[in-house]
């Protein structure tokens, strides 16, 4: 009996390459459990980055809805909003009252920025403790995760180490889970298909747009009549994970042969995203227009995850020599 956890961000609405590299690989890993998996929109890690409440709101309902549209079932798993389960933030703090700062220091994320200090808060140099509290909070026993968050991983089991020696066992040591099959897809200009990069496929929206964005995607000048390289040509390689394997074996031969314009290969691409994403776009659509089904969807999922939450931090309190919450002054 594993319990599965991940979180996404709400950073923006999810594209083609975080469906196919984290939330379709996450239900279906959830899905192959007999337990129920704790499935989570982390909007309070978005806070990172995201400073306007209407963009984080409408990127939190844009993620929730899409993890419905690819059929995850709230009945069967724990699907919740981070911010819903206040416990975390607690956990956090515990958590950081153990992290040594160079820990903190090595993060990828904050390296990255370290150059530029002035622009780093408090909160983008605790992002892993937040995410350790996320795994640590419930208890988690497998994280898909992509290859980007394996140094988070690991600072979540020292933390977990860390509290379990110092205050006796408490934690569960998380073990990622990487999706080596799946590589990272290349968005419309050859660079990984990333928000950050704008060059991303949003299969779950209007056709007409992801049509024209098909269109764009990139390619090398050479002429309609030659062979060409399908290993080198982006749109190839999206075909191939999206198109059934005899389709993407007869576009390889095409390639091959030559005769075959980029452009043909485009159309043939924009109909397999259109076949591959018919159902969730529909469903995508149905869910993003009403919120309120969201919200009850969201909030009955809150109110499971924290019972467990609330397990889990009295433990921690208790250990750590921090009073029970007061309930009631009477
Ligand atoms: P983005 O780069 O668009 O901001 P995130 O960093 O929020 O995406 O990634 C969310 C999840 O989607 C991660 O688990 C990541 O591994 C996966 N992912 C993101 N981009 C790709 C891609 N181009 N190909 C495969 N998986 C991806
Ligand atoms: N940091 C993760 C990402 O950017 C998202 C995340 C937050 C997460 N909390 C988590 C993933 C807990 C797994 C477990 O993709």
């Amino acid at each position: 009996m594993s319990r599965v956890l991940t979180g996404i961000q709400s950073s923006g609405k999810p594209h083609l390459g975080n469906l196919l590299g984290a939330i379709l690989p996450a239900i279906e890993l959830a899905n192959a459990q007999s337990a129920p998996a704790f499935l989570f929109i982390a909007d309070l890690h978005a806070l990172t980055t995201i400073r306007d409440p209407a963009q984080l709101q409408e990127n939190t309902y844009a993620v929730a809805a899409t993890w419905l549209a690819c059929g995850l079932d709230p009945e069967r798993h724990v699907f919740f909003r981070q911010s819903d389960v206040p416990e975390v933030t607690e956990l956090t703090w515990y958590l950081g009252c153990l992290a040594p700062y160079p820990m903190l220091a090595n993060a990828h994320s904050f390296k990255e920025k370290a150059e530029r200090l002035a622009e780093v808060s408090a909160g983008l140099f605790t992002y892993p403790v937040l995410m350790a509290a996320d795994i640590l909070l419930y208890q988690a026993d497998l994280v898909p995760v992509g290859k980007d968050q394996k140094q988070h991983l690991e600072m979540t089991r020292d933390l977990a180490g860390a509290f379990n020696r110092t205050y006796g066992e408490t934690f569960k040591l998380p073990e990622p889970v990487f999706r080596e099959e799946v590589m990272v897809l290349p968005g419309i200009d050859g660079r990984k298909m990333s928000k950050s990069y704008g060059n991303t496929l949003d299969v779950l929206g209007d056709l007409e747009t992801l049509h024209k964005r098909v269109k764009r995607i990139v390619t090398d000048p050479t002429p309609v009549e030659a062979p060409k390289d399908p290993q080198k040509c982006i749109v190839f390689q999206l075909y191939s994970v999206v198109a059934p394997p005899e389709a993407v074996e007869e576009m390889r031969q095409r390639y091959l042969a030559g005769g075959y314009g980029y452009g043909q290969a485009k159309e043939a691409l924009f109909e397999a995203l259109k076949t591959r994403f018919a159902a969730q776009r529909e469903a995508y659509l149905h869910w993003s227009q009403d919120r309120v089904a969201l919200e009850k969807v969201l909030q009955q999922g809150a109110a499971k995850a924290r019972a467990e939450a609330q397990k889990t931090l009295s433990e921690v309190r208790r250990k750590v020599g921090v009073r029970p919450v007061a309930v009631s002054f009477s």
